[in-house]
């Protein structure tokens, strides 16, 4: 454990979904849990790559930082932080935008798509560099294992690189940082009830706040396929197999027995197996998340806590770079 320190985290534009929830967070939990140190990054610079509207930031980054405790993200292990109460992430940014190159930022295939599910026209400077953006988040703890969903890989290779040219060119070949490793969970890519990747911008999301009985209504709409027999075929039924993925993980079952016991029943029995998975699931964490709402000044103390936290790690880290340019 000793060797590895997660860094990981999440945009504070709601509470959290499905998506996220199998994607990484219970996988942080596990990897907190068998000791490994883990900082968590509330990106709250990040909710304005893709909109204009920030909406309630403030309130966004407790909605998250109940998510966290109440799944099991224990604050005296693991160091959660606000990117903006960490001005050295900012000044790291410097060093690291001047080794990539703007073709290089532009074929990122994940701003491509982000840019389009936007609805904006045109690349604004911020969704541009986020990347960048996200190698000092990472980077500054000296983060080097990063348990994401598939559609952050192309970020962590960027931070890859961002760390081995920043090393070359300025330290001669001297590790001042780490490369980081991407560690995927078995549900990389969660879909929405509309089939496309359940996220906060699609509207498509289930989520941890979201009641047992708003659950049950909105897996009724999920997207399926006109084959009653159901069965876990990822590549060819990509909406029926990630409600089955979503059942079988959160009961304990491999995907393929989780299929056959619905069988020739279809979709309508295997949403409500599905329904009744996750709410037997979040039942627990609903219910802490509920208790957590009511002790805002423990949830303000783990934030300071934590701000401090990431504070001294990226002075410190900040201080490397800067002796390693010859400042
Ligand atoms: P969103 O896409 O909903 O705005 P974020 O960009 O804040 O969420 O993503 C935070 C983390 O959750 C990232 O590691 C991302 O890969 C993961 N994640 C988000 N949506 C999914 C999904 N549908 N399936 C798997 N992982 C996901
Ligand atoms: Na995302």
């Amino acid at each position: 454990p000793e060797r590895y320190r997660i860094l990981t985290g999440d945009r504070p534009t709601g509470s959290l979904h499905l998506g996220h929830y199998l994607g990484t967070l219970q996988r942080r939990v596990q990897l907190q849990d068998a000791g490994v140190p883990t900082v968590l990054v509330i990106a709250d610079f990040q909710v304005i790559t893709d909109r204009e509207d920030p909406g309630d930031i403030q309130r966004n980054v407790y909605e998250i930082l109940k998510d966290y405790l109440a799944c099991g993200i224990d604050p005296m292990k693991t160091v959660v932080f606000t990117h903006s109460s960490v001005p050295a992430l900012n000044e790291l940014l410097l060093p690291f935008l001047s080794v990539v190159s703007l073709p290089e930022m532009e074929r990122n295939p994940t701003v491509k798509s982000e840019l389009a599910a936007s609805g904006q026209r045109v690349l604004n400077g911020l969704l541009l560099t986020y990347p960048v953006h996200q190698a000092a988040d990472i980077l500054f703890c000296k983060g080097n294992l990063v348990p994401v969903g598939r559609d952050q890989l192309p970020h962590v290779e960027q931070t890859r690189v961002i760390a081995r040219r920043i090393n070359d060119r300025y330290a001669g070949g001297r590790e001042v940082l780490p490369e980081a490793q991407a560690l995927l969970s078995p549900a990389p890519l969660v879909l929405g009830i509309d089939g496309d990747k359940m996220s906060k911008s699609r509207n498509n999301f289930i989520s941890l706040s979201h009641t047992a009985d708003e659950t049950a209504k909105l897996f009724k709409k999920a997207k399926t396929d006109a084959d009653r027999h159901i069965s876990y075929e990822p590549d060819t039924r990509p909406e029926v197999s990630s409600l089955v993925l979503i059942g079988a993980l959160l009961s304990g079952q491999e995907p393929e027995d989780f299929a056959a016991t619905i069988g020739d029943k279809g979709g309508k029995a295997l949403k409500d197996a599905v329904t009744e998975a996750v709410n037997e699931h979040l039942a627990p964490i609903r219910a802490r998340r509920l208790e957590l709402a009511e002790d805002q000044a423990h949830l303000r103390a783990v934030l300071r806590d934590g701000n401090e936290r990431a504070n001294a790690l990226a002075e410190a880290t900040l201080a490397e770079v800067k002796e390693a340019l010859g400042m």
